[in-house]
């Protein structure tokens, strides 16, 4: 059998597997074994509770989707009293993503979920669907919020980044000299698809975040960029459907990967990919699968 231990930090995952946020919750154990994931993302959680967008906030466009769900959540207090016991039970690391409009909301989140038994953070600076500040387009500002983030816990930190920014390099750099354990990209890509009898968008809240199989490219080549300028773990996600797509993140050299669209598409997804990661190791007698991350030969 071979090996599929990776360590984010801190944190070490029985397989490189992890359930994107937004795009996954404890229903899934209805339909999967939960159990053989190597990791599960809660939606991001703000301070308050928060209604999102308006209706229609998804639509399929070829190739993928778009979504404005605008961070509907109930809140930080709601969500560990109501809801984080039952992914507790899940049996499987769970990682808490945070959002928020100030630094003062990403750490009073924070603070509530230190004494939980969460594994890490997933810190969510891009949502592109509500109109504040993203200090995931701002290196100095991004480099202070993760500064202040490692302050207020000792579990470990991912810092998440969009992909709608001009030097991904100098963003990354920020989150990893800021003090970030890990970096996962890419969210979603802003996106807009119009409605031709009526000339008006499809989206309630006009525009959205696209994600999907059309986007893989656009992550792999950011995964790829920061890469090269970072020493901190990567993990890649975009677009991932299969084995064959989660092994290509891995061989450009992300250390993990996560699925986001396709739960929906096959809530199995998940399960497929692991045990079809583990066959290909077998099959090409890799006994760790160290070994085959960042094993690209260019
Ligand atoms: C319906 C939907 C909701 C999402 N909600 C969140 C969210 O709350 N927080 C976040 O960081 N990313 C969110 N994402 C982004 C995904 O986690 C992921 O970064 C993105 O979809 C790209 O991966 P994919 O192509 O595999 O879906 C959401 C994506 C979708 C499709």
């Amino acid at each position: 059998m071979p090996k599929l231990t990776v360590k984010i930090g801190e944190l070490e995952l029985k397989n490189p597997v992890i359930l994107a946020s937004g795009t996954c919750g404890t229903e899934l154990a209805k339909f999967t074994e939960l159990k053989k994931i190597g990791a599960i993302i809660t939606k991001s959680v703000t301070l308050d509770p928060m209604l999102g967008n308006l209706p229609p906030r998804t639509v399929e466009v070829y190739g993928g989707m778009l979504n404005a769900i605008g961070l509907e959540n109930p809140g930080v207090r709601q969500f560990i009293s109501q809801k984080l016991p039952e992914w507790l039970t899940l049996g499987i690391p769970v990682i808490a993503s945070v959002a928020g409009k100030t630094k003062a909301e990403y750490i009073e989140v924070i603070e509530k979920f230190e004494s939980t038994k969460i594994s890490g953070f997933e810190i969510n600076v891009s949502c592109p669907n509500i109109e504040e500040v993203e200090f995931g387009k701002n290196p100095d500002a991004l480099l202070e919020l993760t500064r202040e983030i490692k302050k207020v816990t000792k579990k470990p930190i991912i810092i998440k980044l969009s992909p709608n920014v001009s030097d991904i390099q100098k963003i990354a750099l920020a989150a990893e000299q800021g003090g970030a354990d890990a970096i996962s990209l890419i969210n979603t890509i802003y996106g807009l698809k119009i409605d031709i009898k009526t000339k008006t968008s499809i989206l309630g809240n006009i525009t959205g975040g696209l994600s999907g199989p059309c986007i893989k490219p656009v992550a792999l080549y950011y995964v790829y960029k920061v890469l090269e300028v970072c020493k901190i773990p990567i993990i890649g996600m975009g677009g991932i459907t299969n084995t064959q797509d989660a092994l290509e993140f891995l061989v450009v050299g992300a250390s993990a990967v996560e699925i986001g669209t396709w739960n929906f598409v096959n809530p199995n997804i998940g399960v497929e990919i692991v045990d079809g990661i583990e066959d290909y190791c077998t099959q090409k007698g890799i006994d760790d699968i160290n070994e085959l991350i960042g094993s690209r030969r260019f």
